[in-house]
């Protein structure tokens, strides 16, 4: 069977560090590894308007941003199809059938949804778009035939939820549709890389994050000021690893290249680490590293941002051809399964003669 990728973000903010070893890095190696037959990427902004409804201009001004964001990172048009989720009404078609098959609890029990309950004070009153985004996501998936989906741990729900819904519908009404396979980040660290302040989740409200499109000065500052070790005061005293947030994005971005460049006093992460806790190694010195190899990978993306925002007509022009070119995809999953679900009455003449047929005894 041929492999068919979709994947997706919501664009409520330009795309940051985490999301790029968490996820872009990846997309555009699986993009370049030609095992794929068709990539789709999906800009969720009907997703994100579940919980910024009264903050359209958020995610309209957004969509652009993370499209530059997308392309500078190395996304490639004429190998992966950019799509704005809401130009694409078979979706919402598709969702509005799906919900037959999830029940509400079941909603209850998605510890993402949970989750995000809680963060966003929905706890009195929670808004049914967004109760039932993992219904739209499902549909997201579906819609594209989706094998594989490259997303981080926190999207499994999601994914079980899109699984249970893909078997559930296949029992009912035959077999039409495929059943996805979530693809995690195999680097650890890239599961969630913290925020600069060793908070769990990099956000933008927390004010902890470092961006795609950052300056240099910008990015040092942020780095020179992550949390580390509160322990390790003097540059003797041995450092502690866990917890500590230089050395996750250490685990995330450094390669053996970069101490080669920056640090050839070590041959890598390990014996930098080994020092480290061994104690005589200071916090500045490790920043200082762990900024270079940042500022090493973050330039060309930059760089890039900065031509295609001299050329915006551009992005637009690959946004409408890549959601034109979804939207048949999408319209082709729906027919088939208007079709299984015997909903196709205007389609052919077969619900009419079956009622002729009926009436005529
Ligand atoms: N829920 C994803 C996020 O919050 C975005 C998303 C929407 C998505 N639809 C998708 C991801 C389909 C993968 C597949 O980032």
């Amino acid at each position: 069977m041929s492999k068919i990728i979709l994947t997706g973000d919501r664009p409520t903010g330009r795309l940051h560090v985490g999301h790029y070893v968490g996820s872009l890095k990846r997309r555009v190696e699986l993009q370049n590894s030609g095992k794929y037959e068709k990539i789709f990427i999906m800009i969720a902004d009907a997703q994100a308007l579940t919980d910024n409804a009264d903050n359209p201009e958020r995610v309209r001004q957004n969509i652009m941003e993370v499209a530059l964001d997308y392309l500078s990172c190395g996304l490639d048009p004429e190998k992966s199809t950019i799509l704005i989720q809401s130009q694409i009404p078979e979706l919402t078609e598709l969702s509005f059938y799906y919900m037959n098959l999830v029940t509400v609890s079941r909603l209850q029990r998605n510890p993402t949804v949970k989750s995000e309950i809680q963060m966003r004070n929905f706890e009195a009153s929670i808004p049914v778009g967004f109760f039932t985004y993992p219904i739209s996501q499902a549909a997201d998936i579906t819609a594209f035939k989706a094998t594989t989906v490259p997303v981080g741990e926190d999207q499994l729900p999601m994914l079980e939820q899109t699984k249970e819904i893909v078997r559930k519908f296949n029992a009912v009404y035959g077999e039409t549709l495929v059943e996805p396979e979530i693809l995690l980040p195999d680097n650890k660290a890239c599961l969630r890389l913290p925020g600069i302040d060793g908070k769990a989740k990099m956000s933008k409200s927390l004010g902890n994050c470092i961006y795609l499109s950052e300056e240099p000065a910008d990015i040092k500052k942020k780095v020179m000021s992550m949390f580390t070790d509160p322990d390790h005061i003097r540059i003797e005293d041995p450092g502690k690893l866990e917890g500590n947030t230089v050395f996750t994005y250490l685990d995330a971005f450094s390669r053996p290249e970069h101490f080669e460049e920056f640090m050839p006093e070590y041959k890598n992460l390990d014996e930098l680490k080994e020092h480290y806790t061994r104690g005589g190694l200071g916090d500045v010195k490790v920043k200082k590293f762990l900024n270079n190899v940042i500022q090493s990978e973050l330039e060309p993306i930059r760089n890039r941002r900065k031509e295609y925002q001299k050329d915006i007509s551009y992005v637009y022009e690959v946004l409408k051809a890549g959601t034109d070119k979804a939207r048949e995809v999408a319209a082709n999953t729906l027919s088939d399964v208007k079709n299984s679900m015997k909903i196709n009455y205007f389609d052919s003449r077969e619900w009419l003669e079956e009622q002729i047929e009926k009436f005529s005894k």
